[in-house]
């Protein structure tokens, strides 16, 4: 046989054994955007596929017992099977309901001729070794307690990252805040994922809801602009309020910490702009029947305005605490500064800030009376410890 023969079959060969490795997930999933009727849920293939989300009861019934609704990914009435980015938002759900969920992607080999589509293998979550994953949709009325977590400025140290979930209890967390710089600079989305997402997934993030506030770092890199589509909170914008049952957090977008003209954002920065859309909103938001009816607010900012004198720190102040000073707000959280720090409410600023370290997890439960903080490191030594009670509007 020529040689040439020889290295066609050989290429050959690798190419059949390419096509029949089964298609794997190779991040996550991991859920986001959670509130009292919807849920994100987002993973990705390592071959484009056909995605979707079965939904079952929360109950301790077999995920095999019946055939369940499923939900997919879908554009005008299309169901999406060309990426291997998969995000299927579950909506009209039950609010402070449980539910099991199954995710599954179908490899889409091949497209042929006009419109045929040849499928491969399909891969799922596991059900039959283990349990199925599950989650809580957030609850409209008043809990007994709400507990959370906040994670700040990891910088994608994924090993502090893991050290520091290893000492919080999620199975009593109802969601987890991310508050900025969980990233430093976005590069593409391996990095993004080994940064830190995947210490999530593996942690928490399948069954417990990530709240996502965005970090002046997370502005940075050629691959920032898409980062929504891993925080598909409302059409691209990084500021939400969230309600659980009584409890509002409103996360709110920092922006950037220089003036938009410094060197650093290579002529891309426009945060004031967007900062004074954003305050627009804020404003709106905190005449809404949601706010309003709210027995505890919290809100979350990765800069904190209380203390730093640098443009984006200043811009923030001028134009949100004038907002936040008109009405009763119990906590601001924030990170960036690398640094623990409390400030309590003074004559400029009428609620207290805490500004969590980089090398802490900052951990939250409301009750009927107070909030209560604990700030613990990566040998879960206790750092800080805060009561801070509520005050009715
Ligand atoms: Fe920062």
């Amino acid at each position: 046989m020529k040689i040439k023969q020889l290295f066609f079959l050989i290429c050959l060969q690798c190419f059949t054994v390419l096509m029949a490795q089964d298609i794997k997930i190779t991040h996550g999933p991991y859920l986001c955007n959670m509130t009292q009727d919807e849920v994100s849920v987002i993973w990705t293939t390592d071959k484009p596929a056909l995605s979707w989300v079965e939904l079952a009861p929360g109950d301790n019934q077999s995920f095999y017992a019946t055939e369940h609704p499923r939900y997919y990914e879908t554009i005008a009435g299309r169901r999406l099977s060309t990426s291997t980015f998969h995000c299927i938002k579950l909506k009209n759900l039950k609010p402070g309901t449980r539910y099991n969920y199954r995710i599954f992607s179908k490899e889409v080999r091949s497209w042929e001729g006009s419109g045929k589509v040849l499928y491969g293998n399909t891969v799922a979550s596991n059900v039959f070794r283990k349990k199925p994953l599950s989650f809580s949709t957030f609850p409209c009325n008043y809990a007994d307690t709400v507990s959370f977590v906040m994670f700040n400025d990891i910088h994608e140290r994924y090993e502090l990252f893991e050290k520091l979930c290893k000492n919080t209890g999620f199975n009593k967390t109802d969601f987890v805040v991310f508050n900025g710089d969980m990233s430093s600079y976005l590069v593409d989305e391996a990095r993004l994922f080994h940064g830190y997402i995947d210490v999530a997934v593996k942690e928490f993030a399948k069954e417990t809801p990530i709240l996502f506030a965005k970090g002046n770092h997370e502005n940075r890199g050629v691959y920032a602009d898409k980062l929504c589509k891993y925080y598909p909170a409302s059409e691209g914008r990084f500021y939400q309020l969230y309600k659980y049952g009584d409890v509002c957090v409103i996360v709110l977008d920092c922006g950037e910490d220089k003036p938009d003209s410094d060197i650093e954002y290579a002529g891309l920065a426009n945060y004031d702009s967007y900062r004074e859309e954003e305050a627009r909103w804020l404003g709106q938001v905190l005449e809404t029947k949601e706010f309003v009816d709210s027995r505890v607010r919290i809100v979350v900012c990765h800069i904190p305005f209380i203390t730093g004198d640098w443009h984006g720190c200043l811009h923030l102040k001028k134009l949100f605490l004038p907002l936040l000073n008109s009405v009763k707000i119990d906590l601001m959280l924030s990170g960036h500064t690398h640094a623990y720090s409390f400030h309590p409410a003074d004559a400029h600023c009428s609620f207290p800030t805490i500004v969590n370290d980089d090398e802490t997890v900052l951990k939250c439960e409301i009750d009927s009376e107070n909030i209560k903080i604990r700030i613990v490191d990566q040998d879960n030594r206790l750092v800080a410890e805060h009561f801070i009670k509520i005050i009715s509007k």
